[in-house]
């Protein structure tokens, strides 16, 4: 019978001998490939007798098993190895410039959104989410909007249908608005409660304006002492930050919402020529977003009590405000996914919007 120690301290030597992956390699397949030291000794066990069979057979798998765990350990060593020598070249600058030509850009619609966030968020609001998928109590009745309630029909809503119920009242939608979140958010959260929720909105709508998928943020604000007065104050400090302006002329016309009573829209002052739209001035109006004070029904629906507390909202489309403000002529292109389009009126990524560094400081990318 053959002594497997000699061939064992061999095969060792061999294992850590070997100073990168192919010379590793090399040494298995002597060791343990087809025609291998050890494989050989293996085919060889069926000339020996049955008591020197299992004796060999048994040393044979204690050689192999050791020289598996040995060959795997050298493997680990050889890697870590590989890997520093490869982290030791390969050295980058963080601090080098971007080559402009690989720079990517912020799409205005992100940029607007970080805007919005950045001047509420100085007013101390916090940002809140719902889903995309809204059931109907929660996009229309817990907002004051029944089943057959006339101011359905102001939002093409999809529908998604409910796969465990035939009743239509039970299907999903994809939300027309992002009011539903001051449902969600009241469910979850007692007042004093002051939010906005920036995010996607449905409709079946498609022209230059409108795309069936668009954005709005939402403003909610709920407290004992809540009047018209702080929602105009809070949405005439949002309007002049926003636009950068000191000086905004603004005012509201009674309008009506199912979910806020008094309604009303906010127009601002802009100049509309046949070629321009200069917002600040000149003696036309723009209408720029819906308010009003949160009817006691949605109050009730969201579990507040009307008689203790009471509140604003409103609501903003946030893709039109990206077309006023960066003068971007037709909605449709946002989606569009065309890299030209993001280099004109894309941002530069490391430009941060803040109150206090600016809002849109270095403007649009190419500005
Ligand atoms: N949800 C309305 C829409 O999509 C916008 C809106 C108007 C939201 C008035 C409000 C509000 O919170 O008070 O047309």
């Amino acid at each position: 019978m053959v002594d497997t120690t000699q061939l064992k301290n061999e095969l060792l030597e061999n294992v850590s001998a070997a100073q990168d992956m192919k010379a590793l390699e090399d040494v298995r397949v002597a060791a343990l490939g087809k025609k291998g030291k050890i494989t050989e000794l293996m085919k060889s066990l069926s000339s020996l007798s049955v008591e020197e069979k299992k004796e060999m057979g048994k040393q044979l798998n204690i050689l192999k098993t050791e020289i598996e765990a040995a060959l795997d350990k050298q493997k680990a060593i050889l890697e870590e190895k590989e890997l520093n020598e490869k982290l030791a070249h390969e050295v980058i600058d963080v601090t080098l410039p971007i080559r402009p030509e690989v720079q990517g850009r912020i799409h205005p619609v992100s940029k607007i959104y970080e805007e919005v966030v950045a001047i509420f968020g100085q007013m101390g609001f916090d940002v809140a989410e719902g889903p995309d998928i809204e059931d109907q109590f929660h996009n229309f009745n817990a907002l004051n909007t029944p089943a057959n309630h006339p101011a359905r029909q102001m939002q093409d809503t999809f529908y998604i249908k409910n796969l465990e119920s035939d009743d239509f009242d039970d299907s999903y939608v994809v939300r027309t608005q992002t009011s539903s979140v001051q449902i969600r958010t009241m469910e979850k959260q007692r007042p004093p409660i002051r939010i906005i929720a920036p995010g996607r909105t449905y409709r079946s709508d498609y022209d230059a304006t409108h795309t069936p998928m668009f954005h709005q943020v939402e403003g909610l604000v709920i407290d004992k002492n809540i009047t018209m007065a702080h929602l105009k104050g809070c949405l005439y400090d949002f309007v002049k930050a926003f636009f950068e302006l000191d000086e905004l002329p603004v005012r509201y016309r009674p309008s009506y919402f199912p979910f806020t009573e008094p309604s009303a829209e906010m127009d601002i002052g802009c100049l509309k020529t046949k070629t321009e739209l200069k917002i600040g001035a000149g003696n036309d109006w723009l209408e720029i977003l819906g308010c009003g004070m949160v009817h006691p029904n949605v109050l009730k629906a969201g579990g507040i009590d009307p008689d203790e507390y009471q509140g604003f909202a409103f609501g903003v489309g946030l893709d039109r405000l990206a077309m006023l403000k960066y003068g971007i002529p037709d909605l449709r292109t946002f989606f569009e996914s065309d890299v030209r389009w993001l280099k004109h009126y894309g941002f530069v990524p490391l430009d941060e919007s803040s109150m206090t560094g600016g809002l849109s400081n270095n403007g649009g990318a190419q500005r």
